[in-house]
C-alpha cells in the first residue's frame, strides 16, 4: 500500500540513476479468459536526474508502464533497467506516489513519514529527527500528531510527498500525484515538487493525463496512444529551470508553443479513447 520505501539503503548511485524501458508489452489476462494488450512495445528512456512526463488519455495504459518499472508486475515481454540495473522486484532506492493518498490512517503524520527511514532500520530518534525535519520541508510543523482524515487534500498530499522523498530515491514514480486536487492546491503542489526535485534531483517519471502540468514540470515529454498504448511522440522541454512558478510559466511564449505543439500529437488519442469508451450506439 502507498508509497514504496526501500527495504536496503539505495544502492543506486546518484551518477547511473536513469530508467531504461525497453520494447515493454503487458498483457492481462480478462475475467471471461481473453488476452488483453495494456501496453505494447513501449521504449522511454530517463536520463540521470531528468524529470519526465508520460501523457495520455485514459485507459492508455500509463498506470501499467508504471507498475512495470516499479517491479510491482513484470512484463509480458521487453524490460525495464533502473540505474543499469534490471527490474525484478521492488527495487533500492526506488519511491512510489500514487493518485490516492496512500497513507496508514491509523498513523499520525509523523509516523507515516518516518517510516521509510524506520523499516530501513534508522534508530527511532534519527528517523524522528528526519521527519521532523521533512515536515518542516512541505511546510507542516505543528501537524506531526494529526491523523490523515484531519488534513486536508493538499496536506495528505504534503504528507506522501514527505514520506516518498525522505530516503532521498535516486527514482520517483509518480502517478497522476495530484490528479484529485484542486485547481489552486494542485499549482501549489507541483510548485513544491519542483522545489525538492531541484535540491534533490531524482530521476522522475511522472504520469498525468494533464498536459499543462506535463509540460510546466518536465525535461521530457512522451506521449501515448489509446490503447493499447505505445509510444507516439516524444518531446524535449526546453523552458529554462528552475521553473518558478508553474501558474506564470504557462503564460509564456515558449510555453503556449511547446503545448499547442504537443497537443497537437494528443488530442487524436483523446479523441479516440473518448470515441471507443463512449462506445459506438451508446
Ligand atoms: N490487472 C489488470 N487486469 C486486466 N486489465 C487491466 C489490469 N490493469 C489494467 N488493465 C487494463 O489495461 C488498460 C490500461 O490501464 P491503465 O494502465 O490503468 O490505464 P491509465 O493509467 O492510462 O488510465 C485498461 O483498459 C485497464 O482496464
Ligand atoms: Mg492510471
Amino acid at each position: 500500500m502507498g508509497v514504496i520505501h526501500p527495504i536496503r539503503p539505495p544502492a543506486i548511485g546518484a551518477e547511473d540513476a536513469g530508467i531504461e524501458i525497453s520494447g515493454l508489452t503487458k498483457r492481462y489476462l480478462t475475467p471471461k479468459g481473453e488476452t488483453f494488450t495494456a501496453i505494447r512495445d513501449v521504449t522511454v528512456s530517463v536520463e540521470p536526474g531528468q524529470f519526465c512526463s508520460i501523457v495520455g488519455p485514459t485507459g492508455c495504459g500509463k498506470s501499467t508502464t508504471l507498475a512495470q518499472v516499479s517491479g510491482l508486475e513484470r512484463p509480458s515481454e521487453g524490460s525495464v533497467r533502473v540505474g543499469g540495473r534490471r527490474v525484478e522486484g521492488v527495487t533500492d532506492g526506488v519511491s512510489y506516489m500514487f493518485q490516492a493518498d496512500a497513507l496508514f490512517p491509523w498513523k499520525s503524520v509523523l509516523a507515516n513519514v518516518m517510516m521509510g527511514p524506520v523499516l530501513l532500520g534508522t534508530p527511532k530518534r534519527e528517523a524522528t529527527e528526519l521527519a521532523r525535519d521533512w515536515l518542516r520541508r512541505v511546510g507542516l510543523a505543528g501537524f506531526e500528531d494529526r491523523y490523515p482524515h484531519q488534513l486536508s487534500g493538499g496536506m495528505r498530499k504534503r504528507v506522501a510527498m514527505a514520506a516518498a522523498l525522505i530516503n532521498n530515491p535516486r527514482i520517483l514514480l509518480m502517478d497522476e500525484p495530484f490528479g484529485a486536487l484542486d485547481v489552486q492546491t494542485k499549482a501549489i503542489m507541483q510548485n513544491e515538487l519542483l522545489k525538492l526535485w531541484e535540491e534533490l534531483r531524482p530521476s522522475v517519471l511522472f504520469i498525468t493525463h494533464d498536459l499543462d502540468e506535463a509540460v510546466a514540470l518536465s525535461d521530457r515529454v512522451v506521449i501515448m496512444t489509446s490503447s493499447p498504448g505505445s509510444v507516439k511522440d516524444v518531446f524535449d522541454i526546453d523552458l529554462p529551470r528552475p521553473r518558478g512558478n508553474v501558474q506564470e510559466i504557462r503564460h509564456e511564449e515558449r510555453f503556449l508553443e511547446l503545448q499547442g505543439h504537443i497537443w497537437d500529437s494528443l488530442k487524436d488519442e483523446v479523441t479516440r479513447a473518448y470515441a471507443r469508451t463512449a462506445g459506438v450506439g451508446a
